[in-house]
């Protein structure tokens, strides 16, 4: 049964991103959640496209309530990397949106990420969909905030093959000591990572039954899944593309459609080859204490129909 009983509050901080547009999307939507606040990073692409995407999506989606505020420009230390090859020049899928009527909020978002979280009574999870360098530079500045995160569900890492190196997933890789920083926080980690690969894919039959919805989210979702597909067809070879960041706010919606495995999880920083990996002692080998509950596997089926449901919510203007 999907949670809906008393509303979560979370911070959702993206690097939209096509499938960063999707969780926007449906945090803002379903009635779980009191999103506090989206936070924008650095990642597909540079800080000035992923925060003008994150209003352009707000924007057409009558999403007004919500204050956007962007936040690291790049990596704390590594050279900046994007992924403009996945999500297109203008990092959302080369989609052309009208003219957008929200306004950035003027505070940076490290800064209010710390604001929110020092006010509250410790109940908000982070959820982040990108790099981690926003949450990662926040609890440097003013550690008083890490007891006071409930949870931190992120999209990233991979106990398999990476996809941005042979060995690393991009969000980790992006910014390989902010995750770091988050992996060593000692707070309550839900790890989703490309293990879910073959569980999120965008078949034909979900892309009809989505595509047949008369909402502006539905014809946004379906723009962003035409491009998204066709660079995982052209970048992997995928002839279905995945749907990764969704998850994290699907996860919240419903965790028992989730399976994780508790495990110890360690960011890779000096092998070159390696750099950025999330190293997860899956078998429990070196006896460290387990850090992260890593997604092993999900109910497909009940993962779309959330997205399904959700994406109706909205209103056909
Ligand atoms: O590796 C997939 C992740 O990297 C997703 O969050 C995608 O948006 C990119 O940020
Ligand atoms: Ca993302």
């Amino acid at each position: 049964m999907d949670r809906i009983t008393n509303k979560l509050p979370i911070i959702l901080d993206s690097d939209p991103g096509c499938d960063d547009a999707v969780a926007i999307m449906l945090a803002a939507k379903h009635p779980l959640f009191n999103l506090q606040v989206i936070t924008v990073t650095a990642g597909n692409h540079i800080l000035e496209k992923t925060t003008q995407n994150a209003l352009k999506v707000c924007s057409y989606l009558g999403i007004d309530n919500v204050p956007v505020a962007a936040g690291m420009s790049g990596p704390i230390i590594r050279r900046q990397v994007i992924a403009d090859h996945i999500h297109g020049e203008n990092g959302l899928g080369n989609i052309d949106f009208d003219e957008i009527r929200i306004r950035l909020d003027h505070r940076h978002a490290v800064t209010l990420i710390i604001e929110i979280l020092l006010e509250s009574n410790g109940d908000i999870t982070f959820v982040a969909t990108g790099p981690l360098s926003n949450l990662a530079m926040a609890m440097r500045l003013e550690p008083k905030i890490i007891p006071k995160i409930k949870q931190i569900v992120l999209i990233g890492g991979s106990y398999q093959l990476g996809n941005i190196t042979p060995a690393a997933e991009f969000n980790m890789y992006a910014d390989p000591e902010a995750a770091h920083i988050i992996f060593t926080c000692g707070r309550p980690i839900v790890m989703i990572g490309l293990s879910i690969t073959e569980k999120v894919l965008f078949k034909k039959e979900v892309a009809a039954r989505i595509g047949s919805i008369d909402n502006k989210a539905a014809t946004l979702f379906t723009k962003v899944m035409d491009f998204y597909t066709k660079s995982n067809k052209r970048i992997f070879g995928h002839e279905v593309s995945p749907l990764y960041d969704p998850a994290a706010i699907v996860y919240l919606i419903n965790p028992s459609i989730f399976t994780t495995k508790l495990m110890h999880v360690e960011i890779e920083l000096k092998s070159e080859q390696s750099y950025g990996r999330t190293n997860c002692d899956f078998y429990g080998l070196l006896n460290k204490p387990a850090n992260a509950e890593v997604v092993t596997d999900l109910d497909s089926e009940r993962f779309w129909e959330i997205i399904d449901k959700t994406i109706r919510l909205y209103g056909r203007t």
